[in-house]
């Protein structure tokens, strides 16, 4: 099925649930952030996991947002974009021993783990991709296999948009999120879903920027 066919099977299901008056969800917004840092200045790593231009893609005008929010309350962010580095998936080859060097010099290795390993809070940002994660995001969180202990006890948010706004959309989304947080002994203090985001001017008229910045400025 090519996209322009994926999208009108998308907005036909769309319709059929919008006719029948049932699932609609207007704003998925699970916010949780309350002044966590409690006054501490936090270091933040932002992962971007669209294709999308900066100025085009939804799930970054979510993270853009986010990030003006946590600046304005005095936190330190560092953002890396998968679709933009080179980056290579795990092998499952092991020679890691989950606490090691990847035999991948790559930019995960060198540019985000070292920010990763030092950071507070891991912010994954994600288009809502056949139900899941972008292949871009998800070849970064396998590679946190060399470091998982390590990585254990940070504290983590979730920002996606997806095309949809069946009241499903995310729920394959958050159950494996919530999942890998249990994993990983993460803290879960915040989830944005933007359903009905599937272009830059729907996300950009919705309440899911504010949620994403309001959660930024409140931690
Ligand atoms: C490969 C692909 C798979 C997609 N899968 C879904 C999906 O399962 N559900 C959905 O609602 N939208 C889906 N979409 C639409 C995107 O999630 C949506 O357009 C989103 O706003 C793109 O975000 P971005 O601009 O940050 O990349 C898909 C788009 C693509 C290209």
């Amino acid at each position: 099925m090519d996209r322009r066919n994926f999208l009108k099977v998308l907005c036909a299901g769309t319709m059929t649930l919008f006719l029948s008056g049932c699932g609609l969800a207007a704003v998925e917004d699970k916010a949780v952030a309350k002044n966590i840092s409690e006054g501490d200045k936090m270091k933040i790593v932002v992962i971007n996991g669209s294709p999308h231009a900066d100025s085009e893609s939804t799930s970054k005008y979510l993270s853009q947002r986010f990030t003006e929010g946590a600046k304005s309350a005095g936190h330190e962010v560092f953002t890396f974009d998968a679709a933009k580095e080179d980056i290579n998936p795990c092998q499952g080859c092991d020679a890691c021993g989950m606490d090691g060097d990847c035999i991948f010099n790559d930019a995960i290795a060198n540019k985000l783990m070292p920010k990763m390993l030092e950071a507070d809070l891991l912010v994954l940002v994600t288009p809502l991709y056949y139900f899941g994660f972008s292949a871009q995001l998800k070849t970064v969180i396998d590679r946190f296999y060399s470091r998982t202990g390590k990585l254990h006890g940070k504290k983590s948010i979730i920002l996606a948009t997806a095309w949809n706004t069946a009241d499903w959309t995310f729920t394959a989304l958050k159950n494996h999120y919530e999942t890998l947080v249990r994993y990983m002994e993460w803290q879960d203090v915040g989830q944005v879903y933007g359903t009905g985001c599937g272009y830059r001017s729907a996300v950009e008229k919705s309440a899911f920027g504010d949620a994403a910045y309001k959660i930024g400025a409140a931690l």
